[in-house]
């Protein structure tokens, strides 16, 4: 680490206390009183995200622009209280109760966050799913929930198999063609309904661990795993997103995360909102011209990215920048993967301002780690926890390790925002918490002489590419239900621009040869069964698969392999 790497904070007038002050001082206790149910008792996660800012001063503040190629919107607080007030009717009408999960599955639109106020307001529970889901994950996710409704588009109800899933009883079609009713399912248009129902609501008053907010997400081994959050955790959303995300009234603030992922609820909805912040969404794909003149039109003063979306920027080119005014930007910051220090001084030489890394995960509910505003930062780091978060680097047997030595990231149990459960996996939880009072990240990490933290990688075989987390496991078995395709191991290889890219290795059934015809097929079969970010780039046919003596492919055998690195202990391979 040199020493001259180290850049100063440019943000010098911060919401945040110095850190070491900040540090010594927090109690989670004093977040509460942010919040009304500090005094009434009542809580509800979108009451204190929309309905409270509609009764003061910011109810004719902008709470969402809204823009893709086709819409160009903006809703107030109030119009989103009672926007959300009448889907919240419509849920009810249809008899949705307290603890029933609502799944959305659209793209970006202004009716995801409607729905996800309705749906809260009712004391439902939320289930984003990404809109790139085909058949297959969308209904591991349905089933595993026993979701009973689901907000959809016409374009995607295709991929939503209701007549196999018996808990899904209704479903809202935002968009004009609505099928009629058939013994598996009741359907409903979006505007319609919503047009029909009133703009008074009384809010499902809930306790604040009553559930909140269903992410499936991935792990190595077996179906994504549903982790639940709770009402809760608004505390974490609220106070992470002031102190790290700097957001202040004036701000105008862009989260690029899509809501079907975890970045895009908690920092991309909750965070935001519960401070009262404007925020913008843009719909449609990445493009530097697209992102570089949302920017611009809005002013965005705060904006929180991915590193795979800086490294497609950097690809882009320094000259395309000049095209555009950037200088309403204060303050960048990004999640999701390793923040490559050369991606940072870049940043700091087109955009003037240091990028703000920061480490947390789906089951952590909100960030843990942050390069604070106010703070030096050391490039390639993480940054230092958060205050009232205890981290620490262990080994295999929960002793804490040096300072510098590469371990296991475990943070002391609990705080505001931690997963609740995974829901109806007992089992899976608890491999979180094997060592007694700490939780288990799954992630290799050390800590400096300062405080700050590096990445060092998964522990597992999770993959991370473009920022998303994929499991190889739902992969493989997606590529043995192909006809061809005996075997299948998958793994993520490094890519510079991508961060990891997916490499699948298969073994064919007799009668089949290798082809590129074939290879094709394959992805093309990936893709839709399961999403277009799960589809192998590369594809490599072997005779077999290395695997251990109880039959389990060794992906890291296969990994070492690739890069041409020592395979390690080979003492389980089968012969
Ligand atoms: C995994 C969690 C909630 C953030 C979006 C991803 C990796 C996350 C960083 C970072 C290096 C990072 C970890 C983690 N990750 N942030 N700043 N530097 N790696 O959420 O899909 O639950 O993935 O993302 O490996 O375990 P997720």
């Amino acid at each position: 680490m040199n020493v001259s790497d180290i850049l100063q904070p440019v943000i010098e007038n911060p919401n945040m206390p110095p850190y070491e002050e900040a540090r010594a001082n927090f109690d989670w206790k004093d977040v509460e009183k942010a919040f009304t149910w500090h005094e009434t008792g009542k809580v509800n996660m979108a009451y204190e995200a929309i309905d409270r800012h509609a009764d003061t001063w910011r109810k004719n503040k902008v709470a969402l622009y809204y823009s893709d190629q086709k819409r160009d919107e903006k809703y107030t607080f109030q119009e989103m209280k009672y926007l959300s007030n009448r889907f919240g009717n419509v849920l009810r009408n249809i008899g949705i109760e307290k603890g029933d999960r609502v799944f959305l599955f659209m793209p970006r639109s202004p009716e995801v966050y409607v729905s996800v106020m309705g749906i809260l307001k009712v004391g439902a529970v939320v289930g984003p799913l990404f809109e790139a889901f085909m058949e297959q994950a969308v209904r591991d996710r349905l089933e595993n929930s026993e979701a009973v409704a689901i907000v959809t588009t016409p374009a995607l109800l295709p991929r939503v198999p209701y007549k196999d899933l018996p808990h899904l009883k209704h479903i809202i079609l935002v968009g004009d063609e609505v099928p009629e009713n058939d013994e598996h399912a009741n359907f409903y248009n979006f505007e319609e309904e919503m047009a029909n129902a009133s703009e008074q609501l009384e809010i499902e008053w809930v306790e604040r661990e009553d559930p909140m907010i269903l992410h499936y997400t991935s792990g190595s081994t077996g179906k994504p795993k549903g982790v639940l959050h709770v009402h809760n955790a608004m505390i974490q959303h609220y106070q992470t997103a002031k102190w790290i995300l700097d957001l202040k009234d004036e701000d105008i603030f862009w989260c690029t995360a899509d809501p079907g992922w975890v970045t895009g609820t908690s920092y991309g909805i909750f965070g935001p909102w519960l401070n009262g912040a404007t925020s913008v969404i843009r719909g449609g794909r990445f493009s530097p011209e697209d992102w570089y003149s949302t920017i611009e039109k809005y002013k965005v003063t705060i904006w929180y990215s991915a590193p795979t979306a800086f490294r497609r920027l950097m690809a882009a080119g320094d000259d395309i920048i000049n095209n555009y005014d950037l200088s309403s930007l204060r303050h960048i910051l990004s999640v999701g993967e390793p923040l490559n220090a050369e991606v940072v001084h870049w940043g700091k030489k087109v955009y003037g301002l240091n990028i703000h890394d920061n480490w947390w995960m789906t089951e952590t509910g909100g960030i843990l780690i942050a390069n604070y505003p106010s703070m030096p930062l050391k490039p390639g780091s993480m940054g230092r926890p958060f205050p009232g978060i205890e981290v620490a680097i262990l080994d295999e047997n929960g002793n804490e390790l040096p300072r510098g030595q590469m371990g296991s990231l475990c943070i002391k149990t609990d705080w505001p925002s931690m997963m609740r459960k995974i829901w109806k996996n007992e089992e899976k939880f608890k491999e979180y918490f094997a060592i007694p009072g700490w939780y288990i990240s799954g992630d290799l990490a050390s800590m400096d002489e300062d405080g700050y933290v590096w990445f060092g990688g998964r522990d597992d075989d999770v993959i991370m590419t473009s920022g998303e987390r994929v499991g190889p496991f739902e992969i493989e078995s997606k590529l043995v239900e192909h006809p061809a395709v005996a075997e299948a191991a998958v793994i993520g290889k490094p890519d510079e621009v991508r961060g990891e890219i997916i490499k699948a290795f298969v073994a064919l059934k007799d009668g089949y040869t290798e082809s590129d015809e074939l290879n094709e097929d394959l992805r093309r079969h990936v893709k839709e069964g399961l999403a277009a970010h799960a589809v192998p780039r590369e594809i490599e046919v072997k005779d077999s698969l290395p695997k251990t003596r109880s039959g389990k492919i060794m992906r890291r055998v296969l990994k070492a392999w690739e890069l041409g690195l020592p395979t390690g202990d080979l003492s389980t391979m089968e012969d």
